[in-house]
């Protein structure tokens, strides 16, 4: 186990590839803060699923745009395990539409919540990090703040505002001997695709390399790794989990 004794947030982690994250945290042997914003029910079912395979876990419901429901999170972390030593801000969601349509509510809806939540988390749980041995931060980000996607201006660009936010921590959490890094998925099987039509899917498969969808299996792993000690040489990365797409 690679991660006993440490503990780890992961916001939007009831579902999706948070869910995935948070399980294969608990199943390394972290104590695991499962966030949630409307999925309650699926919040405390991960939990069990944790605590049946051993580990430790809680469920703290926080929007994590909203910071007072953050700071709430914080301090019922605190109560529960301590000080956290990994922040993983995997909480998103899209809006999709072809930019000459955007509106600015759907524009500040992807904002708010991919970019403005990982402001609101990460500076909540600085001095956690900047404290610990061995502290992480974990940006979830996507192929497509890479690679940009028709009809995703608005995910794109906050995606993509990631990597250099991800990058400036690294730098200002260096002295403490912290390190932050961004992830950047494919496409991943999930409730995010399910509204992309199965043709599109299609498409999208023919074109990578490893000629299938990411797993959440598949990001977690690479999630563990950095969120564990064995990473503490790498800071300020985008680690590609693409299956090929850039190539
Ligand atoms: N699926 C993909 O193809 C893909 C590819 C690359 C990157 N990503 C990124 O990976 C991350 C997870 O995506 P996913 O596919 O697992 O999405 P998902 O299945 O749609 O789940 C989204 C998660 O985000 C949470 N969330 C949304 N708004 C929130 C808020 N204001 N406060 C707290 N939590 C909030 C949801 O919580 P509730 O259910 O509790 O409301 C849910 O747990 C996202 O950052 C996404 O951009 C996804």
């Amino acid at each position: 186990m690679t991660m006993e004794g440490r503990t780890c947030v992961v916001t939007g982690s009831a579902r999706g590839i948070g869910r995935g994250i948070a399980e294969r945290l608990g199943r390394e042997g972290a104590n695991v803060v499962i966030n949630y914003r409307t999925s309650e029910g699926p919040a405390y079912e991960a939990v069990d699923a944790i605590e049946a395979a051993g580990g430790a876990a809680i469920a703290a419901q926080a929007d994590v745009t909203d910071r007072e429901s953050v700071v709430a999170m914080r301090e019922r972390c605190h109560e529960a395990f301590g000080p956290v030593d990994v922040l993983v801000n995997n909480a998103g969601l899209t809006a999709d539409t072809q930019f000459v349509e955007m509106t600015q509510s759907e524009w500040d809806r992807v904002m708010d919540v991919n970019l403005g939540g990982t402001f609101n988390c990460t500076q909540e749980f600085y001095d956690d990090i900047w404290n610990a041995d061995e502290g992480r931060l974990i940006n979830i980000s996507s192929v497509v703040g890479k690679q940009g996607n028709f009809g995703q201006a608005n995910y794109a660009a906050a995606k993509s505002g990631l990597f250099g936010f991800t990058r400036t921590i690294a730098l200002e959490l260096a002295q403490g001997g912290s390190t932050a890094n961004c992830v950047a998925p494919g496409f991943t099987r999930t409730d995010m695709l399910e509204t992309v039509p199965e043709k599109v899917l299609d498409r999208i498969i023919a074109g990578i390399p490893l000629e299938r969808l990411a797993e959440v299996e598949d990001v977690a792993a690479i999630v563990n790794f950095l969120a564990s000690e064995e990473s503490s040489y790498i800071t300020g990365e985008v680690i590609d989990v693409n299956g090929g797409m850039d190539l």
